[in-house]
């Protein structure tokens, strides 16, 4: 496939099964992921790889505690769903901005976009590669008690879950709006 083919042919697939990325499909997903474009050559990115059956179960309760947290008579069936969120694809990468606070040209924002950048290049690379991928957040992704189970440290920011594995089904067809409905001449 080339470049240009997989930037506008790539979707987003969130039925997901086995079998588990190889280890040298998981290596080509980060090495996209380093060519993020990287202000100041900061390199403000760290990947925290989920993957398997217990290792997505244990994000699961990570996740279930989270939502006892905020709502400790949570009925065991709600706290069940929630649990089954982490179990929704073999693997689960954790994209994390590693933000460097205090940079006096490179400021947290740009830091945090990079590692957008990163994310979104995994999701590429992981179409190239015949996988599926969808990036998910939603109120989990800065919850203290995920961020605690997970080992982020203060300043990092999670950008991102990006679930992966094998289509289970036919990926959808991609919407092809006009692009120029996006673009604005300036000055008029
Ligand atoms: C930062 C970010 C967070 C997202 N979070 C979620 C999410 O929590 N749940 C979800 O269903 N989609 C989420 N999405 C959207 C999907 O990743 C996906 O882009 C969307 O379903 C459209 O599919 P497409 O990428 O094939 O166009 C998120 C996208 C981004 C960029």
């Amino acid at each position: 496939m080339d470049a240009l083919t997989l930037l506008s042919a790539r979707r987003s697939v969130s039925r997901l099964e086995g079998p588990e990325p190889s280890e040298s499909q998981c290596r080509t997903l980060y090495r996209a992921a380093l060519r993020a474009p990287d202000h100041g050559a900061l390199r403000p990115w760290h990947f925290i790889e989920i993957k398997g059956e217990g290792a997505c179960g244990r994000l699961g309760d990570l996740f279930a505690d989270a939502e006892q947290h905020d709502t400790p008579d949570a009925t065991p069936r709600r706290l069940e769903g929630t649990r089954a969120k982490a179990l929704r694809a073999p693997l689960i990468v954790v994209v994390v901005a590693r933000v460097q606070p205090g940079q006096p040209k490179i400021p947290d924002q740009e830091q945090v976009i990079s590692a957008g950048c990163a994310a979104h290049a995994m999701l590429y690379a992981a179409h190239a590669q015949g996988l599926g991928a969808i990036w998910r957040t939603g109120p989990l992704a800065a919850h203290p008690v995920v961020r605690r189970g997970l080992g982020v440290r203060e300043h990092d920011v999670i950008v991102g879950f990006l679930y992966i594995g094998h289509p289970a089904g036919p990926i959808k067809p991609v919407d092809d709006p006009d692009p120029m409905d996006f673009v604005e001449r300036w000055p008029g």
